[in-house]
């Protein structure tokens, strides 16, 4: 009991946020969302996907990838012969960072500031979760999990050990798939398909 104690403690000091993820406030963009959104899925999952932050949809509907971005990524998945409900989701930043013009919601790329802010949050959910493996889709998450790897570009489709031993593969976001050309975006989703293919399997 002393140690689970002494846990719980350390989260609250890291995240000094009575009321817990809704009434956080680390990041200057929580004034302005909807509502926080957690990860979701089974706290058991073996496989984590850790993508950027919510879009205009996950900020209304309080659930992460169920936007454009998300569909895509279904279908993906589908095709890596992942199962979305066996996995857990959840992204580097809680918040939907975004610009209003006129009536529309621009999404902003969140800061290593943002991501910063946000930090403990997806620290916890790593902790919880202890999942086997990690993917990180896009830039954000792979710069949150692993600051002092390779870019994105470089390091894909492989395997990276954390410090704390976990395996981290990043990937391509789906969103930039959707920004792509279209020559250049059925060679990346193929990539994708097949990154997500190999975390399936596992880091070994
Ligand atoms: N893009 C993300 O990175 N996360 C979401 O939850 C939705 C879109």
């Amino acid at each position: 009991p002393g140690r689970r104690l002494g846990r719980a403690t350390a989260a609250l000091a890291r995240h000094e946020v009575t009321g817990g993820l809704q009434a956080c406030d680390r990041c200057p963009w929580a004034a302005q969302a909807t509502q926080a959104v957690d990860g979701e899925g089974p706290l058991q999952a073996r496989l984590m996907l850790v993508g950027e932050q919510p879009g205009d949809e996950e900020d209304l509907a309080g659930r992460p990838f169920v936007g454009p971005a998300g569909r895509l990524l279904d279908t993906l998945l589908a095709e890596a012969g992942l199962d979305r409900a066996a996995l857990r989701l959840t992204n580097a930043v809680r918040h939907f960072k975004f610009e209003l013009r006129g009536r529309r919601r621009i999404h902003k790329t969140p800061s290593q500031a943002d991501a910063l802010a946000c930090a403990g949050w997806l620290d916890d959910e790593i902790a919880q979760v202890r999942p086997a493996a990690v993917v990180a889709l896009g830039a954000t998450a792979w710069r949150a999990l692993l600051p002092q790897a390779p870019a994105l570009t470089q390091a894909r489709g492989r395997w990276w050990r954390r410090e704390d031993g976990l395996a981290v593969m990043p990937t391509f976001h789906p969103a930039a798939l959707l920004r792509m050309p279209p020559d250049q975006a059925a060679a990346a989703r193929a990539q994708v398909v097949a990154d997500l293919a190999r975390a399936a399997a596992g880091p070994g």
